[in-house]
């Protein structure tokens, strides 16, 4: 078995140095898929010549983005500019959405600093008038550890908003449906739910609890990463607002799963992330996904071609990883 994975890379900045002669794109530059049509930008999602230059005049059917919550995992602003800087990328977005599309913003709500951001992005989403607000869904975000003096965090906002009148395509979980109820006379005959149902299984509402959280047994885990986001919440976004040749956007590439799952469902799909390593492991999980049929590396890491099976480099920074979260919870 491979043991080979990259420490979080928001942790090590050195590590993350060392990448960069390895990231093919620099600040300002695009990547195009040299067996596809999809595109990937080392570019500002905030700057709207940037994103010009990745979209040109395309309109997308469908926007995806997942910005840093203004919590520990990336730098923290104040509120109010966080604001003014999230207003910008959705103004900026909405310009380049088709006049029937959707767009999905995954957020969180900072428990110890009064729910911020998430209360405050919705009422700044009241000003865009051409959006909607549709739906505010919650993802269950299971960690398994947690405060013994409050009620676990376990969860995971996702707000729906739709411009126009775009496709809904309904999506089932995999839960089966057992409860029988809902009576209902259809042509004089008196049924109930599970017949008249289209499906075994119960819809996708706006809780979603069948989705298991990313952490390192999964095969999908791009170890370096620390906000990947489920493939399978990402499939359930694109079947149900996108169709078969449909432009999709993600404004924040990260570890690329809203790429993959593009690649998968064969829709388009033109993602930016502002710092270079993470295109590049955007790029390297797609180029993974065409050549092993693999979602991520399991025990070992996007830049093992490097680093070799067995380096003594990565080893050192596991393990001062692992030294540095047990001094942490020390505290
Ligand atoms: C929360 S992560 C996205 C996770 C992603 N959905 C996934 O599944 O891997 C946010 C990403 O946005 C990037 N980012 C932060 N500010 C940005 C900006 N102004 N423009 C583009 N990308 C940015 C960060 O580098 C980070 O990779």
């Amino acid at each position: 078995m491979k043991k080979n994975p990259l420490p979080r890379l928001d942790k090590y900045p050195e590590l993350k140095k060392e990448l960069l002669p390895y990231c093919r794109l620099k600040r300002g530059e695009i990547w195009k898929d040299p067996f596809g049509n999809h595109k990937v930008g080392c570019l500002d999602a905030a700057d709207d010549r940037d994103v010009k230059k990745i979209m040109g005049t395309k309109q997308a059917r469908l926007a995806i983005h997942d910005p840093p919550y203004n919590q520990v995992a990336f730098k923290e602003k104040k509120l109010n500019e966080y604001i003014t800087w999230c207003k910008k990328w959705v103004e900026i977005t909405n310009h380049h959405l088709s006049e029937n599309s959707s767009l999905y913003i995954w957020l969180g709500a900072d428990q110890k600093k009064g729910f911020q951001p998430l209360p405050d992005f919705m009422i700044m989403m009241r000003s865009i008038e051409d959006l909607k607000a549709r739906s505010f869904i919650t993802l269950r975000n299971q960690r398994g550890y947690g405060t013994q003096k409050n009620w676990m965090a376990i969860r995971q906002e996702l707000l729906y908003y739709t411009k126009g009148n775009p496709c809904f395509v309904v999506q089932y979980t995999d839960i089966p449906k057992i409860l029988r109820g809902y009576y209902k006379k259809i042509g004089g005959k008196v049924t109930e739910n599970i017949i008249r149902g289209k499906s075994k299984n119960i819809r996708s509402g706006n809780v979603w609890v069948d989705i298991q959280q990313v952490f390192y047994r999964r095969e999908e885990n791009v170890s370096g990463c620390y906000t990947q986001k489920p493939i399978k919440a990402l499939d359930r976004i694109v079947l149900a607002s996108s169709k078969k040749g449909d432009l999709v956007i993600d404004f924040f590439a990260h570890s690329g799963t809203t790429l993959l799952s593009c690649e998968h469902f064969g829709r388009t799909c033109y993602t930016i992330d502002n710092d270079p390593v993470f295109c590049e492991i955007t790029i390297r999980r797609l180029e993974l996904f065409r050549n092993k049929r693999l979602l991520g590396w399991q025990n070992s890491n996007p830049f093992e071609d490097i680093f070799g099976p067995d380096n003594n480099l990565l080893k050192e920074y596991t393990s001062r990883q692992r030294t540095d979260y047990s001094q942490l919870s020390l505290f």
